[in-house]
């Protein structure tokens, strides 16, 4: 298998989870791309129906920590193009994973996710019609504290791995610029659901609330800035 793309000794492994779809798992943290219940039932529930189903920007500016696999960004070009929305969407990749991995994913045969794959890095293009993407590489807190993002984003997918995992990517310190990041009424989604990530959370400004978890998981957050709700 080439490498092309990933850094030597992060290519992740393919894993098929519960709901039949497939995920990856990062040789490097331990850690799958989804939850082993499902990967696309999890991105549907915590990404798509609790945050850009709800949102109504024209268009609709969205964040990701992670692009991973690409399946948010292809979810929410489908969910875009049923729902006659346009999309403007960032994401942030430390390890971009290899074109020719995605293509082993499965998750659809329609050229448009190879196009979300192949899409440069570091300037904006137009995967599909009605879609635009920025893919940044680099590192979060880094891109973050670089970035001019003041009140950018509608959306925030939050999909880094787990905070036991990568704890600098869910402190206080990172949310207090993402929620800078977010626009007025914007929301992050999170699958997780930890006492420490709500409480940075809050600490950073946002209000939180606990939303049922995808797929049989208890509890994921929906944080939004300056919403009259709270946790
Ligand atoms: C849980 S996976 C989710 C990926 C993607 N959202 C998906 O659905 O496939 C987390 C992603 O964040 C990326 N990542 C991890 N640490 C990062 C960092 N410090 N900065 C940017 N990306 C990072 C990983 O390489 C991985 O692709």
């Amino acid at each position: 298998m080439s490498t092309e793309g990933a850094a030597e000794g992060v290519t992740p492994e393919i894993e098929i989870t519960a709901d039949g779809s497939a995920t990856l798992r990062s040789p490097m943290h331990g850690d799958t791309y989804h939850s082993l219940r499902g990967a696309v039932g999890e991105a549907r529930h915590v990404f798509i129906e609790a945050a850009f189903r709800q949102s109504t920007g024209a268009p609709v500016r969205v964040l990701e920590m992670g692009f991973g696999t690409g399946l948010n960004a292809w979810l929410t070009l489908e969910e875009a193009e049923r729902t006659g929305r346009r999309v403007d969407y960032t994401a942030v990749e430390l390890h971009p994973v290899p074109e020719e991995v995605a293509a082993r994913l499965g998750y659809t045969s329609d050229l448009r996710f190879a196009a979300l794959h192949s899409a440069p890095w570091g300037e904006w293009s137009r995967p599909a019609e009605g879609f635009r993407l920025l893919k940044l590489q680099g590192e979060m807190t880094e891109i973050l504290a670089k970035s001019d993002f003041s009140a950018t984003f509608d959306i925030v997918y939050w999909d880094a791995f787990a905070p036991d995992t990568q704890p600098a990517l869910w402190s206080e310190e990172i949310f207090a610029r993402v929620f800078e990041a977010t626009a007025s009424g914007g929301v992050l989604v999170t699958y997780s659901s930890k006492g420490d990530v709500r409480r940075a959370l809050q600490a950073a400004g946002f209000a939180v609330e606990r939303l049922p978890g995808a797929l049989g998981k208890r509890h994921m957050l929906r944080a939004s800035r300056n919403a009259d709700g709270g946790f």
